[in-house]
C-alpha cells in the first residue's frame, strides 16, 4: 500500500462520510472524533496544524512505501531466512561457528551427491591443449563417456527413465540427426544467409500452433527457443512489456512512492520452475495459487488472485508433477471478467493431448479455451520428438509478439533486432524439429499417443486396482503421459503403523536401473511415458511391486524411517533428495535446502565438488 492507495483510501472515507445517513452509528463515531480532533487542534495555529497534516501523512506513506519495497528487495536478495543464514554465518562467536559448521556439512553432502566424472575423459581439463589431438581419439573419447552414461536411446522403447528422453530410437533417430547435421551451420538469426531455417522455423511453429487452437485464431504467431523454459520466459517478458505499456500501469508507475515491483504473475502451485525464474529476471510478484486436491488449478482460485496489478496468469496442460489439466477455460473466463491475459504451458501435453485415444473428451485447453488465452508454450524436444533445444512460444497479436523483441537503432554496430532472449541460434535444431513434425505426421504422433496412453494405463490398473493398490495410490487426475503416486492413505504399511516410504522405493527402483522423478509436498513418485519408454511399463509394475514388498520389509524391520515423512537415513532418493532432506531436517530448515541446492548447482557448474575452481 503506497501513496496512491493511502490517497484512495482518504477518498473513499470522505465519500462514505458525505453520503452516509445522518443517524448512522458510524457517523456519529467520526463526528465525536472529529469534534476531539477539533479541540487538539484548537491549541495550534491553523497553519501549524495543516503543515503537522501534511507532513504526518507524508510520513505514513512514505513508511509504508518503504516497506513495500524492502519486502520485493528481500524477494530479490533471496528471502528473509537467506538473509538470517547469511547474517548467522558471518556472526562472531559460538551462533556464527555452529552455523558454518553446519554449512561445512551441507557442502560435505554435496559432494556425495556429486556425480562423479568419466573415467574415459581422464582428468579435468584445466587448460587448452598445447597441442591438438586427432580427430578419432577425441571421437573415441567422446562415444567411450556418452556409452557411460546411464540414459542411452535404444532401438527399442523400453527406456526407464521417465521422461528425459523422448524421441523413438531407429529410424527416427536417424532422421532427426541426418536433419541436423545437414543444416550445422545455419542460424536463423541471420535470415538473409539462411532462408531455408527461417522457412523451416515458420513451419514448425505453424505445425505446433495447430494443435493448439492457433489455426482457429486470426493472429497467433510465435518463434522457435532453446526449450521450455525460455518459452515460459518470453511470454512473461511480452506480458510484462505490455502490461507495462497500459495507461493504467504508466498512472500507477508515476504516482508518488510507487512500487518497485508494480506487477503480479498468478501462478498454480503446480506450475513449472520456469515461471518462478522469469518472475525474479523480470521483476514480477509471484502470486502463487494452491491447486486441488485433484492437482488442478481452479477457476474460482486463479480468479480471486487477479487485480489490476496481474500482468499474466498460468495455467497447465498438463501439470509436470501430477499431470493435471488445469480448469483452462474456467481460468480463461475468470482472466476475460478481470481483463487479464493467460498463458498455457503445454510443454508437456502439447504434443500429446491432442492425440488422447477414445474415452472422454478432454475440456479446451488451447487458444479455443478462450479469447484471454494470450500466449502458449509447447515443446517439439520433448513429445514433438525432437533433439532437445527446440520448443516454441506462440504469442497472440503482434503487440503481445513485438513486446517480446529487442531492437535498437542507436548502436554502433548497426540497427539490430532479435526476438526474445537469445542473438544467434541453430538452423540445425530447427530443421531436426521440422523433420521430426513431417516424418510422423498426425497419424505418426497418434501412434504414439496410443502407445503412451496405454503404458499409462498398464500402470495405473496396477496401482489402482491391481497388486499395488494396498500400498500406493495415484495423485491427482492423471489426463496424459505422467502418472505420480505416493503412499496409499490407507497403505497396509509394515505393522499397519507405518505408511510406506515411497522415496525409498524409488531408490530400490533406481537400483534396477529407473529413473522415476522425485515429488515432495506429499512425498510421491512419477513416471512419465514417452515413446521411447513405453514398452516398459509391464516390467515397471513388476519391479515396483519387489521395491515396495523389499521397503515394507525394511521398515518392519525398523532400518527404513515412516514414509510419512521420509528421512534421509531411510535412503530416501539419493543421493540429491536425501542429501536435501537431511539438510532440511538440521538446524538450517528451508534456508540450508536452498544452500544445498545452490552449493550442489555450484559444484555442477564448476566441477569443484561444492570447491571453488580457480
Ligand atoms: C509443464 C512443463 N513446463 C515447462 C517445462 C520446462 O521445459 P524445459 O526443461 O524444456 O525448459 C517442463 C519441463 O519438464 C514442464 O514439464
Amino acid at each position: 500500500m503506497g501513496q496512491p492507495s493511502i490517497t484512495a483510501a482518504l477518498l473513499l472515507a470522505a465519500a462514505a462520510v458525505a453520503l452516509a445517513p445522518p443517524d448512522a452509528p458510524a457517523l456519529a463515531a467520526f463526528k465525536a472524533g472529529r469534534a476531539a480532533l477539533d479541540a487538539i487542534l484548537a491549541r495550534f495555529r491553523p497553519s501549524t496544524a495543516a503543515l503537522a497534516g501534511g507532513a504526518a501523512v507524508a510520513a505514513a506513506s512514505f513508511l509504508l512505501s518503504a516497506l513495500v519495497n524492502l519486502g520485493a528487495a528481500v524477494r530479490v536478495a533471496g528471502g528473509w531466512g537467506r538473509l538470517a543464514l547469511a547474517a548467522a554465518a558471518s556472526a562472531p562467536g559460538p551462533l556464527g561457528s555452529s552455523v558454518r559448521a553446519e554449512l561445512e556439512s551441507v557442502a560435505a553432502q554435496v559432494r556425495e551427491a556429486v556425480p562423479p566424472r568419466p573415467a574415459s575423459l581422464g582428468p579435468p581439463r584445466t587448460r587448452l591443449p598445447a597441442e591438438g589431438t586427432p580427430a578419432p581419439a577425441v571421437l573415441r573419447a567422446l562415444r567411450a563417456a556418452a556409452a557411460g552414461d546411464g540414459v542411452r536411446l535404444g532401438a527399442t522403447p523400453t527406456s526407464r527413465a521417465s521422461g528425459t528422453l523422448y524421441l523413438p530410437g531407429g529410424d527416427h533417430a536417424r532422421l532427426t540427426s541426418d536433419a541436423y547435421a545437414a543444416f550445422i551451420h545455419s542460424n536463423p538469426m541471420h535470415a538473409a544467409a539462411f532462408p531455408s531455417a527461417l522457412a523451416l522455423e515458420r513451419d514448425v511453429v505453424a505445425m505446433a500452433g495447430s494443435l493448439v487452437g492457433a489455426g482457429g485464431v486470426a493472429d497467433v504467431g510465435g518463434f522457435i527457443t532453446s526449450g521450455g523454459t525460455e518459452s515460459i520466459l518470453t511470454a512473461v517478458l511480452a506480458a510484462r512489456n505490455l502490461a507495462a505499456r497500459s495507461p493504467g500501469a504508466l498512472a500507477r508507475a508515476a504516482a508518488p512512492g510507487a512500487a518497485r515491483r508494480p506487477f503480479d504473475l498468478v501462478l498454480p502451485s503446480s506450475a513449472h520452475p520456469a515461471f518462478h525464474k522469469a518472475a525474479a529476471m523480470f521483476g514480477l510478484n509471484v502470486v502463487v495459487v494452491p491447486v486441488r486436491a485433484d492437482g488442478r488449478a481452479a477457476a474460482a482460485d486463479v480468479g480471486a488472485a487477479l487485480t489490476p496489478r496481474t500482468a499474466l496468469a498460468v495455467a497447465s496442460a498438463v501439470s509436470f508433477p501430477h499431470g493435471a489439466l488445469d480448469d483452462v477455460a474456467g481460468i480463461a473466463a475468470a482472466c476475460a471478467s478481470a481483463g487479464v491475459p493467460l498463458h498455457v504451458d503445454c510443454c508437456l501435453g502439447g504434443f500429446v493431448l491432442p492425440f488422447k485415444p477414445g474415452g472422454p473428451p478432454l475440456p479446451p485447453w488451447g487458444f479455443d479455451a478462450g479469447p484471454a488465452v494470450a500466449s502458449i508454450s509447447l515443446d517439439p524436444h520433448k513429445f514433438g520428438l525432437s533433439h532437445k533445444g527446440v520448443s516454441v512460444v506462440l504469442l497472440r497479436g503482434a503487440p503481445r509478439r513485438r513486446a517480446a523483441y529487442t531492437t535498437m537503432v542507436n548502436w554502433p554496430g548497426g540497427l539490430y533486432a532479435s526476438p526474445g532472449l537469445p542473438g544467434s541460434r541453430s538452423g540445425a535444431l530447427v530443421a531436426a524439429a521440422w523433420a521430426a513434425l513431417v516424418h510422423q505426421g498426425r497419424a505418426g504422433f497418434a501412434r504414439h499417443a496410443a502407445s503412451i496412453y496405454g503404458a499409462v494405463g498398464v500402470l495405473r490398473a496396477a496401482i489402482e486396482s491391481g497388486p499395488l493398490s494396498a500400498d500406493l495410490a495415484v495423485l491427482g487426475d492423471p489426463v496424459g503421459p505422467v502418472l505420480a503416486f505416493g503412499a496409499a492413505a490407507t497403505g497396509s504399511g509394515p505393522g499397519g503403523r507405518t505408511r510406506l516410504n515411497v522415496w525409498a522405493v524409488g531408490d530400490a527402483l533406481a537400483a534396477k536401473g529407473w529413473r522415476l522423478s522425485a515429488l515432495a509436498h506429499p512425498p510421491a513418485l512419477h513416471m512419465c511415458f514417452t515413446p521411447a519408454s513405453v514398452g516398459s511399463a509391464g516390467a515397471l509394475v513388476e519391479d515396483l511391486i519387489e521395491a515396495v514388498a523389499a521397503v515394507k520389509a525394511a521398515q518392519s524391520a525398523g532400518r527404513q524411517g515412516d514414509g510419512a515423512k521420509p528421512t534421509a537415513d531411510a535412503g530416501a532418493m539419493a543421493p540429491l533428495y536425501g542429501q536435501a532432506t537431511k539438510a532440511a531436517g538440521s538446524s538450517l530448515g528451508a534456508a540450508g535446502v536452498a544452500a544445498f541446492l545452490e552449493m550442489y548447482q555450484d559444484a555442477l557448474v564448476t566441477g569443484g565438488g561444492g570447491k571453488e575452481v580457480k
